[in-house]
C-alpha cells in the first residue's frame, strides 16, 4: 500500500513517515503541490496525503489532479485546526477527509485505515453537489423563534421599504451582515447591487479610494481609474462593516458624503451623485467610542437614524434547537450525510455560552457533521471547550436569560440535569452504578433517567 505524503514542512513529512511506517505503508514524499502531481502521473499511489498551503501547487490543485488522475483514490486534506472553511471546501471538492493539525498519531492511523478500506469500493469521483448552485447569492435567512430575535424581524421588516440609514449593533457572529442582506433582500433595492466594505480589513491609506474612487493618474499606482464602492452600489445598497475601525479622517468624509449624497473620486474634481442606501455595523460599543474621541458624535447620530440590535446567542437560548436543525440540515445536505445531534449532545450545546455567538455555533455544527462517522453525534464528541464548565455557564447564561425577561425553569432545569448526568457518566468510565454515587442518587434512579432522556 503506497501513501503519498505532500507537505513543504519535512517535521511534518518525518511524523507521517513514522507513524506510516510502522502501521506498514510504503511512503512516497513530495514537498511541494507540483512534485506530489508529478508523482500521481507516475503510477499508481493508494492513499493521498496532502497539505494545503504548498509552494508551487496547493493542497485543492492536488486534489483536483488527483481526483483527474486516479479517481477512486481517496485524498485525505491536513488543514490548520479551526479552519473549517478549508475542511468544508476539500470535502465539497471531493476530498476523502481531513485531519486538522496538529494531529494525534492515531487520529492519522484511523483515518489512513478507512481510507484503504474504501479505496477499491467504487467512489466515483467528486461528490456532486445539489445545492448552492444557484447563481447569485445564498438565500439569507433569519433563524430564530425567540422573542428577542422576533423584535428584530419585525423592526427589519419595517425599517427594509424605507432608505433609512440603518446601524446594526452586536457581538461578533450575532448575524449583523445576515440582518443586512436582509434588509437589502427585502428593500425596493433588491435589483440593486448590495457592497460590502469592511472599513477595518482596508489599510488606512487606501480607504478613501476604496470608498470614493480615484482617477487615472490620481497618485503613484494608480494606473487605472477605479470606482468607489460608493458608485458600484449606486441603486442599491452599501454595507459598511466595522464602521467604528473608521479613522477620524474618513469618518469627516463619508459624514460629507452621506449629507450631501455625493461623492468625489480622488484627484477628479467632479463630483457624481450616488443613490445609495447605507447600512452600518459594528460590534463596538460605540457611544463610548464617541464619549472617548475615537468618533465622531454627528457621524454617529448620522448612522444611528434606526438602530437595530442583534441579541447575544446566551440571551436567546431558545433560539439554539431550531439553529442546530437549520444547520444540521444544511451541513448534511451539502456533504451528503444524515448525521442528527443526540439530546444529550443538544442538552450540554444548549448550557454553554457561546461566546462566538450564531458563527460559532454554525462552525461547531459544521465540523461535528464532517467528523461524525457514526450518525449520531453524543455529548462526548463535543469539544472540551463546550462540555467544561458546564454548571457555571449554565447559571449564569440562565441568570443572564432571565434578567433580559424569562426563562423557561422546567426545560433550564432539566439540561442542567442532563449535563451533569452525562458529566458523571464520563468521569465514571460509564460505569452507571459509580456515576449514581457521585450524584447521590440511586442507580434505579440514574437507569430511569437515562432512559427517559435517551441519554
Ligand atoms: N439568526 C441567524 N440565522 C441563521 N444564521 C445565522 C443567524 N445569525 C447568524 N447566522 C450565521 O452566523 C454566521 C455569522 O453571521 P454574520 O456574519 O452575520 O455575523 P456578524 O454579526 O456580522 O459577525 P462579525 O461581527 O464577526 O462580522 C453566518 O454564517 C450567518 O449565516
Ligand atoms: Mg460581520
Amino acid at each position: 500500500m503506497a501513501v503519498l505524503i505532500a507537505d513543504d514542512d519535512s517535521a511534518v513529512r518525518a511524523l507521517l513517515r513514522n507513524v506510516l511506517g510502522r502501521a506498514g505503508y510504503v511512503t512516497i514524499e513530495a514537498s511541494d503541490g507540483k512534485a506530489a502531481i508529478a508523482e500521481l502521473s507516475k503510477g499508481p499511489i493508494d492513499v493521498v496525503l496532502t497539505d494545503l498551503m504548498m509552494p508551487l501547487a496547493d493542497g485543492f490543485e492536488v486534489l483536483r489532479r488527483s481526483l483527474e488522475l486516479q479517481p477512486s483514490t481517496p485524498v485525505i486534506m491536513l488543514t490548520a485546526e479551526g479552519s473549517i472553511r478549508d475542511c468544508v471546501e476539500a470535502m465539497r471538492a471531493g476530498a476523502f477527509n481531513f485531519l486538522s493539525k496538529p494531529f494525534h498519531p492515531k487520529d492519522l492511523q484511523e483515518v489512513i485505515d478507512r481510507a484503504v478500506r474504501t479505496r477499491g469500493s467504487a467512489r466515483g469521483g467528486p461528490r456532486s453537489e445539489p445545492i448552492d448552485t444557484e447563481e447569485g447569492r445564498p438565500q439569507v435567512a433569519l433563524i430564530g423563534d425567540s422573542p428577542a430575535l422576533r423584535k428584530v424581524i419585525d423592526l427589519v421588516e419595517r425599517v427594509a421599504r424605507t432608505n433609512a440609514t440603518v446601524l446594526i449593533t452586536g457581538e461578533s457572529g450575532t448575524g449583523k451582515e445576515v440582518v443586512a442582506r436582509l434588509l437589502h433582500g427585502s428593500s425596493g433595492r433588491t435589483a440593486g447591487p448590495f457592497v460590502a466594505v469592511n472599513c477595518g480589513a482596508i489599510p488606512e491609506n487606501l480607504v478613501e479610494s476604496e470608498l470614493f474612487g480615484h482617477a487615472k493618474g490620481a497618485f503613484t499606482g494608480a494606473t487605472e481609474a477605479r470606482l468607489g464602492k460608493f458608485v458600484q452600489a449606486h441603486g442599491g445598497t452599501l454595507f459598511l462593516d466595522e464602521i467604528g475601525e473608521l479613522v477620524l479622517s474618513m469618518q469627516v468624509k463619508l459624514l460629507r458624503v452621506l449629507q450631501e449624497r455625493e461623492v468625489t473620486p480622488i484627484g477628479d474634481h467632479r463630483s457624481r451623485s450616488v443613490d445609495v442606501r447605507i447600512i452600518a455595523a459594528t460590534n463596538v460599543d460605540l457611544e463610548r467610542e464617541v464619549s472617548q474621541g475615537r468618533f465622531r458624535q454627528d457621524l454617529f447620530y448620522r448612522l444611528e437614524i434606526l438602530p437595530v440590535q442583534l441579541p447575544a446567542l446566551r440571551e436567546r437560548l431558545e433560539d439554539i434547537p431550531l439553529l442546530v436543525r437549520h444547520f444540521v440540515d444544511a451541513a448534511n445536505r451539502r456533504l451528503g450525510k444524515s448525521v442528527e445531534i443526540g439530546e444529550d449532545a443538544m442538552a450540554v450545546i444548549k448550557l454553554y455560552g457561546w461566546p462566538g455567538n450564531v458563527r460559532e455555533l454554525e462552525n461547531l455544527i459544521e465540523r461535528l457533521v464532517i467528523l461524525s462517522s457514526t450518525n449520531k453525534v453524543r455529548a462526548a464528541d463535543l469539544p472540551e471547550r463546550v462540555r467544561c464548565d458546564q454548571a457555571a455557564s449554565a447559571v449564569a447564561s440562565a441568570a443572564s436569560q432571565l434578567a433580559g425577561g424569562s426563562i423557561d425553569l422546567a426545560a433550564t432545569l432539566a439540561a442542567f440535569e442532563a449535563s451533569l448526568i452525562e458529566q458523571a457518566l464520563r468521569q465514571a468510565k460509564g460505569n452507571r452504578t459509580h456515576a449514581a454515587e457521585a450524584l447521590g442518587i440511586s442507580r434505579t434512579t440514574l437507569v430511569d433517567k437515562l432512559k427517559r432522556r435517551e441519554l
